[in-house]
């Protein structure tokens, strides 16, 4: 009997789960040693204790890209010009970089500028031009940096915009306090929702990043729905730990996806970005 053929016997046995343990044990030994390595090399290389930063994965960028165009209904080429749009600001990316040397946190931040699904908040500000972006949660102020420079490449283009970022922190968004980007960010110190009921203007953008228990993104899109604009986009930073925006699509007569990246080099599992339109 050639071996194909005891493997497949064996297989019809009692014996199959012994006989396969070795091979089980094998595979499940080199995905964590990966994953030991990358956290090894992590602790020693990076100083971010939460809202890591890393880069996507070729396939998850790719991914993000087609994620992109089907939500805004625009050529996939045109998506990922965009994103090489925001990753080439170099401007941009040097004042990062020297914002965060020059920062008081600066010992809980890294200096490389990675910013993974952020390019896809870009892309979709880009596509769909929107008069006002509110984003909850800023933290450092990534986000918001991003944000406001496909805000500054649309006003360029005629069609201007601004931002409102909301933070309960007052120290957050210190990235975002400078000119150009500064010249469209509002930056709001207060709790989410106080700050969203006083918005006075309709919202085409709303994006959730703030306290990511369920009870609170689900009152920020309860809260912003009577404030969006027709048509209006609500994206969620918490699509893989919640189903508050599908859920809510659902009730409001919207249609909602989910993307879910993956981080290159890095122990974190990743986040996403859930859209509902
Ligand atoms: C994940 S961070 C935001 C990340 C940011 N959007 C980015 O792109 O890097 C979460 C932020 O939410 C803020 N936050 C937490 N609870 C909040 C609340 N109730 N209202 C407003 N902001 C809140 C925190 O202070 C923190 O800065």
């Amino acid at each position: 009997m050639d071996v194909t053929k005891l493997r497949r016997a064996v297989a019809r046995t009692r014996l199959a789960p012994v006989a396969a343990f070795p091979k089980r044990l094998a595979r499940v030994a080199r995905h964590d040693a990966k994953l030991l390595r990358t956290s090894a090399r992590w602790l020693v290389t990076s100083r971010e204790h939460h809202n890591y930063t890393y880069e996507l994965t070729r396939l998850s960028r790719q991914h993000l890209a087609w994620f992109v165009s089907v939500v805004c209904d625009v050529p996939v080429k045109q998506v990922r010009a965009w994103f090489q749009e925001i990753e080439s600001d170099d401007a941009l990316r040097r004042h990062i970089e020297q914002a965060t040397a020059g920062a008081q946190r600066r010992g809980l931040a890294d200096r490389e500028v990675r910013y993974a699904r952020r390019i896809g908040w870009y892309a979709i500000v880009r596509a769909t031009r929107p008069a006002l972006v509110v984003e909850t949660g800023v933290d450092k102020g990534l986000g918001s940096c991003v944000l406001a420079a496909a805000l500054l490449r649309n006003a360029a283009e005629g069609h201007p915009g601004r931002l409102a970022s909301l933070d309960i922190n007052p120290e957050a968004g210190y990235l975002a306090r400078t000119a150009p980007w500064s010249e469209v960010v509002d930056l709001v110190v207060g709790d989410s929702i106080a700050s969203i009921e006083a918005l006075d203007r309709p919202v085409d953008l709303f994006l959730h990043d703030s306290d990511h228990s369920r009870a609170h993104e689900k009152r920020e899109f309860d809260t912003v729905e009577a404030r969006m604009a027709p048509g209006g986009l609500l994206l969620t930073d918490n699509v893989t730990h919640t189903n508050v925006l599908a859920d809510h699509a659902e009730r409001t007569g919207r249609r909602f996806l989910a993307y879910r990246e993956t981080p290159a080099r890095h122990w974190y599992p990743g986040d996403g970005i859930g859209v509902a339109w």
